[in-house]
């Protein structure tokens, strides 16, 4: 049965709350997008705990300082244990899609620097095969034709996105997909010279998911 959207917020509220048990101290790794934003507010109660926080994007910085939360900038940092985050789609393996909100390439960044990856979902972003929701993809803007026919090759049917990244680029939704090996896709659209990066984090998946369901919060490893 699908959920309308207080449902689904109750949902993201609840798996957010279930991410605030992994803040120890320190600098914590924040993601970007609605669920995201539930785990900051969450975190602002225990802002105590924490030095501050790295930001994956533009929006999530603003929203933690809103709530008198230090941002650091990555190169300041050496390691980080925990990186907080949702997805727009994870399988039993991990293997993430993401980029929805456009913020990929910053996400993957940071990602790249934490210790353990904490995604947080409600139980409809779980899926058996990712490419259902479009595959996001970062591209210089002179790159757009080119990587959009390499796109086509592998498959996919690529759409701009009237938006520009943090980053100054484009990003092109790559639809029609069904990732079957999507280490090998993540791979592979990495190499289109002009792309910056997409929205698989397949080679580097989660470590820990917790995923909100109508009967509690679930957590898979
Ligand atoms: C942003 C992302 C988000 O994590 C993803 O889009 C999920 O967002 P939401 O929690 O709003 O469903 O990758 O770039």
């Amino acid at each position: 049965m699908a959920l309308d959207k207080a449902q689904q917020d109750a949902l993201k509220l609840e798996v957010a709350k279930a991410a605030i048990t992994y803040v120890k101290d320190g600098i914590i790794g924040v993601g970007t997008g609605s669920t995201a934003n539930f785990f900051i507010d969450e975190l602002a109660k225990v802002k105590h705990k924490i030095e501050g926080a790295v930001a994956s994007s533009e929006a999530t910085a603003q929203r933690l300082r809103n709530h008198g939360i230090e941002v650091f900038d990555l190169n300041s940092v050496d390691s980080l244990d925990i990186y907080v985050d949702g997805a727009d789609e994870i399988t039993e393996h991990l293997h993430m899609l993401k980029g929805g909100g456009g913020a990929l390439t910053r996400e993957k960044i940071v990602a790249a620097v934490a210790k353990s990856f904490i995604c947080i979902c409600d139980e409809s972003k779980y899926v058996p095969v990712l490419g259902k929701f479009p595959l996001p993809v970062e591209v210089l803007s002179m790159a757009r034709s080119q990587v959009a026919r390499e796109l086509v090759k592998l498959g996919g049917q690529p759409k701009l996105r009237d938006f520009t990244t943090d980053n100054g680029n484009i990003i092109l939704d790559v639809h029609g997909l069904t990732i079957s090996d999507p280490i090998e896709l993540e791979t592979k659209i990495n190499q289109i010279v002009g792309v910056v990066t997409n929205g698989l984090f397949a080679s580097r998946p989660a470590n820990v998911l917790l995923l909100a369901t109508p009967n509690g919060v679930k957590t898979l490893t």
